[in-house]
């Protein structure tokens, strides 16, 4: 399986599908445009659920010229490869960690941060709000892609294989897998553990085969991917909330009629205002299973600790990047608003 998505990853990188990816519909009498959407989660997950919600509502306006196919599952490779297909146009949406985003454009550092925002609350507020997210969103055009949604992945906390994190004390000499950014090999580095990045599909063998000792994720990460087969452990430290981000290609945006662009907006909310709600019933699942059916425990530790090692990289960050300064006030505007519940 793995090694028939990597080769489809690579048939449509070098470009050997391009002309049936450039438009045409299945052969046939079928002439409507395919728009293919890839993502890495499984089909029962949140992301999979709104992306086939858009594809049901574009089909329903503008279904007599667009066929939209969602590939779920890493089936178009990892999320850099995809990412990668489109910007080229190969394919013309995904879905992207905001942490895989950082690489290409620097403006997304900003929503990796660790504790960058007091409570869900605030990271919801901020995330809708255009001011604070359009001219990350828009930082990419250059590069050929742009952020048309971002979409909810929770609170990122460290969960392991058999040593339970109370403190920032215990996550020393733990290898810990993390996503590939250099915010979050950074903030490993801080904490004291060995940051080990590789992509989401490989973590479960890694997790099983003890090449790592734990990771970090959302609750979905426990149930949706098996990682709670193999660790016990989960702590909420809260050390991030980081969006998942829908990207689309732009000559194909740019390129569509202004009404059809207009669908195709109502469709980017309808993605959002479905995987949020959508997200908050699977969160309670996930966690149900992972305590009842996998004995996973929850462990809640104070976060102070870990929140004050983290501190120092808001401040290297904004010396860093300099124009990020008053869109990271925007988003203390809403910390403040919106403290968190600890407080
Ligand atoms: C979450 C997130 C994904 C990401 C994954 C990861 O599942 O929603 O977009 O790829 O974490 O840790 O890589």
């Amino acid at each position: 399986m793995k090694l028939h998505c990597r080769m489809l990853a690579g048939l449509l990188s070098i470009g050997m599908l391009a002309a049936s990816l450039s438009g045409c519909g299945a052969g046939g009498n079928d002439h409507r445009r395919i728009i293919r959407i890839g993502h890495n989660q499984a089909t029962d997950h949140p992301t999979n659920i709104a992306l086939v919600a858009f594809e049901e509502y574009i089909e329903s306006k503008l279904g007599d010229k667009y066929n939209v196919e969602v590939y779920p599952s890493e089936l178009l490779g990892s999320q850099t490869d995809m990412v990668q297909l489109t910007q080229t146009g190969a394919i013309d949406f995904c879905v992207a960690s905001n942490s895989i985003l950082e690489t290409f454009s620097e403006n997304y550092t900003l929503f990796n941060l660790p504790y960058l925002f007091a409570s869900a609350e605030a990271y919801h507020m901020s995330m809708d709000d255009t001011e604070i997210a359009d001219p990350i969103f828009e930082s990419t055009k250059q590069a050929g892609f742009e952020a048309v949604t971002w979409i909810d992945a929770g609170t990122r906390n460290f969960y392991t294989v058999s040593t339970p994190i109370e403190t920032p004390a215990d996550l020393k000499g733990l290898k810990i897998r993390v996503q590939q950014s250099p915010t979050n090999v950074e903030m490993m580095r801080l904490l004291g553990g060995s940051a080990t990045p590789m992509g989401f599909g490989e973590v479960y063998t890694a997790l099983q085969s003890k090449v790592i000792d734990g990771a970090e994720n959302n609750e979905m990460a426990l149930t949706s991917n098996g990682h709670g087969d193999v660790c016990k452990y989960y702590s909420y430290d809260m050390h991030q909330m980081i969006p998942d981000i829908l990207i689309g290609n732009c000559a194909f945006l740019d390129g569509l009629p202004e009404d059809e662009r207009a669908i195709f907006e109502e469709g980017f909310e309808l993605v959002n205002s479905v995987e949020r709600e959508e997200w908050v019933k699977a969160v309670e699942a996930a966690k149900n299973k992972a305590e009842n059916e996998q004995g996973v425990s929850f462990l809640y530790p104070d976060t102070k600790p870990f929140q004050e090692i983290c501190e120092s990289m808001h401040a290297s960050m904004l010396e860093q990047y300099q124009d990020l300064k008053p869109i990271y006030e925007k988003i203390q505007e809403y910390n403040a608003q919106y403290p968190s519940e600890a407080e």
